[in-house]
């Protein structure tokens, strides 16, 4: 199953936390049905019933019961289903599927965050997946300690166990803002990275421009 074999078109947007993705998404997903496109706006870790239970769990779990490897699998598992019942289907009929995270925030918090070995990573996801991965992902790019002051200054009970900075550190979230761009370095014919600073009309210029040659 790879993305050539669909119609549709597989964006997907990542980013530390507080990077802005999920305002970021909606802004985007409104342009485009303003454009009369058929969008389809989602996000992991949910978007189906298993997925958002497994969201729950791995929200609930506490973080000294904290082991990577069981989130890795628990983030494939929702990602499976969503590929299955929401990305998958909405590629075939022809949309614009725009998702808030997807592997590649595997990669960049269990991975580089987390230490786990990529290469394991990259096949786990390939087998979950089906080896679906989108044409183009923008990396909206924060610092991680603007990233956290960001979420902090907002709904602070909402913060997820994988924000708190106690529970993780500030190395960890600098691992994963690094990880993120050394990803984007691999693979620049599928990333762009857009400045995340400036106020949100900004940044959804930039994103825009990074994706007008696919759905301008
Ligand atoms: P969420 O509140 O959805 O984060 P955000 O709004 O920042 O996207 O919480 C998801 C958290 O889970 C976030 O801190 C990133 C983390 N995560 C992983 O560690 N691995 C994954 O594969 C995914 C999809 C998310």
């Amino acid at each position: 199953m790879d993305n050539d074999a669909r119609s549709g078109t597989f964006i997907t947007l990542e980013g530390p936390d507080g990077a802005g993705k999920s305002r970021q998404a909606a802004a985007l997903a409104e342009r485009l049905r303003g454009l009369g496109r058929d969008v389809v706006l989602t996000r992991e870790p949910g978007g189906t019933t298993l997925g958002e239970r497994i969201r729950a769990l791995l929200l609930e779990i506490s973080s000294d019961e904290h082991d990577p490897i069981s989130d890795a699998l628990l983030f494939s598992a929702a990602r499976r289903r969503h590929v299955g019942e929401v990305i998958g289907p909405a590629l075939e009929r022809g949309a614009i599927v725009i998702c808030d995270r997807y592997a590649d925030s595997t990669l960049a918090y269990q991975g580089h965050g987390d230490g786990l070995p990529i290469d394991s990573l990259r096949e786990l996801t390939e087998f979950a997946t089906g080896g679906l991965w989108p044409v183009r992902t923008v990396l909206i790019d924060v610092s991680a300690a603007e990233g956290l002051t960001r979420r902090q200054m907002g709904a602070a009970m909402d913060m997820t166990r994988f924000e708190v900075a106690d529970a993780h550190g500030m190395a960890f979230h600098e691992r994963v803002r690094q990880g993120y761009l050394d990803l984007a370095a691999a693979e620049p014919q599928r990333w762009r990275v857009v400045d995340g600073a400036g106020s949100p009309d900004e940044v959804a210029q930039r994103i825009w421009s990074a994706l007008a040659d696919l759905v301008g």
